[in-house]
């Protein structure tokens, strides 16, 4: 390990793979050592520390994390840089990435940030691994935050999961399910309120599973108290698990103005056999009653979910029930995937019997479909007028700004005025397969 003594005056620079808890966590981790003087910057040639935040939740995602430590070793060769790896990868893999790596200096599981600026300081010449599992939600100082957004945050409200879905690394990496006392997450909400934020996204593997610690108050109490703080506009929240969204959550949503009328709910399959395979706890006609009870009460919700093709002895016809599923629902936008075995889940002891050049067929299937979808739906809006958020200029063309609508869509509009942060109502005029085009009015 670099002595580093002192963080003052040292150059940060974090690389963040997988969901957006770890974008939440490098906000975090950047908010630590900012508030021991260090700096960020973008170049990694100029950064004493770099710290690489990881995601193991598929093979390709793991992999990520070694192509980049390739990038970096040549650095390390040139120059004494700190590097630390960070994350799920790091959870899972501990000293194994030492000895794949030797020049990583630390290794850092979720539940130990608060001991990153120790270890950064730390002059000891060993390296470390801090990758404790906690049985409790690790709170934070939620002001040391250090934010991309000025417009949207991230809130994270728990963390773990207790699902165990077969095919899942996630309840390995995270732990068991860990919930943030209601009156810290209503804190850090009024903070953001307080600092100019108009959205805001509140952030767990398993958000409707919340209980709040002290209390016991759950989601859905939650979101209403979320609903209460005066300047926040919009609410989001991901991820769902259809086996606990309850029609309580549903009518919440419905009787808010700031929750959007949006809502990630990953199927995985459209196949009941599939689902029961990868322990799901639903069944395709259950997740099908609930979307219709989303519709009944929010007619203009927009969808979205998560798909995985050629999970172990998925058929053909299993297969067509996913394809016919996207055709039933019609998603505004979907994740998918082919399924990657992963160590430790059950679904590792099967064999990963759909080949892979199988698995990229169906995958390739899956997003003909719904890219076809998609522009059906997205032309179906032009010639309306929406709000939407502005988050930013384009960095090409200042006429160009970007932002979401209420239903999470990307919309790039032509503004002279820069109305970052604010609410505009854009008239769309055309429109690709994943976003929107159109003109402020
Ligand atoms: N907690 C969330 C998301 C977890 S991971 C949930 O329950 O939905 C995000 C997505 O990655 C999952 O929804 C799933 O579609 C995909 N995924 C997870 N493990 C995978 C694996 N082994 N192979 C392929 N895709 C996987
Ligand atoms: Fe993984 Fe399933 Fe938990 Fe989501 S609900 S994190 S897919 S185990
Ligand atoms: Fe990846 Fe960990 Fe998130 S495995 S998806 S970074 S919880």
């Amino acid at each position: 390990m670099k002595k580093t003594g002192d963080l003052r005056n040292m150059k940060f620079h974090i690389r963040t793979f997988g969901c957006q808890m770890n974008v939440n966590d490098s906000e975090r981790i950047a908010g630590i050592l900012t508030s021991e003087g260090a700096k960020p910057s973008t170049s990694l040639e100029k950064s004493d520390l770099i710290i690489i935040n990881t995601c193991a939740v598929r093979k390709k995602s793991e992999e990520k994390l070694y192509s980049y430590l390739g990038r970096l070793a040549s650095i390390k060769k040139r120059k004494n840089v700190t590097v630390g790896v960070v994350g799920c990868v790091a959870q899972l893999y501990k000293s194994e990435i030492l000895e794949r790596k030797p020049f990583v200096d630390f290794i850092i599981g979720p539940d130990n940030y608060s001991a990153l600026s120790e270890i950064v300081r730390s002059n000891r010449e060993e390296k470390i691994i801090s990758t404790s599992w906690s049985q409790i939600f690790q709170d934070f100082p939620f002001e040391q935050i250090f934010r991309e957004s000025r417009v949207s945050a991230y809130v994270t409200i728990m963390e773990g999961c207790n699902n165990f879905c077969s095919y899942c690394i996630v309840p390995y990496t995270r732990g068991r399910e860990k919930f943030r006392p209601m009156k810290a997450i209503l804190q850090e909400v009024r903070d953001l309120a307080r600092k100019g934020y108009k959205e805001i996204q509140l952030l767990g593997q398993n958000v409707n599973s919340y209980c709040d610690p002290e209390s016991g108050k759950s989601f859905s109490i939650l979101l209403e108290e979320v609903d209460q703080v005066d300047g926040i506009e919009w609410i989001r929240f991901i991820t769902s698990h259809p086996k606990n969204f309850s029609r309580d959550i549903a009518e919440t949503m419905a009787g808010s103005d700031k929750v959007c009328r949006q809502l990630h709910l990953p199927i995985q399959s459209g196949s009941s056999s599939v689902l029961k395979r990868m322990n799901r706890g639903y069944s395709r006609e259950e997740y099908l009653e609930i979307i219709r009870m989303l519709r009944r009460l929010m007619p203009d919700i927009s969808l979205s979910t998560d798909i995985i093709v050629g999970y172990p002895g998925e058929t053909e016809k299993e297969f067509q029930e996913t394809l016919s599923v996207l055709d039933d629902v019609r998603f505004t936008n979907i994740f998918s995937f082919h399924y990657s075995p992963r160590p430790q889940t059950a679904a590792s002891n099967q064999k990963d019997s759909v080949l892979f050049d199988e698995k990229k067929k169906r995958l390739i299937q899956v997003q003909t479909l719904q890219k076809n979808i998609q522009v059906e739906f997205n032309t179906s809006l032009i010639g309306k007028t929406m709000k939407v958020l502005c988050l930013g200029r384009s960095k090409k063309d200042p006429q160009v700004s970007s932002g979401r609508n209420q239903g999470y869509q990307v919309v790039n509009f032509q503004a002279s005025e820069d109305f970052t942060g604010r609410f505009v109502n854009v008239h769309i005029t055309s429109c690709g397969p994943y976003s929107l085009i159109g003109e402020a009015v």
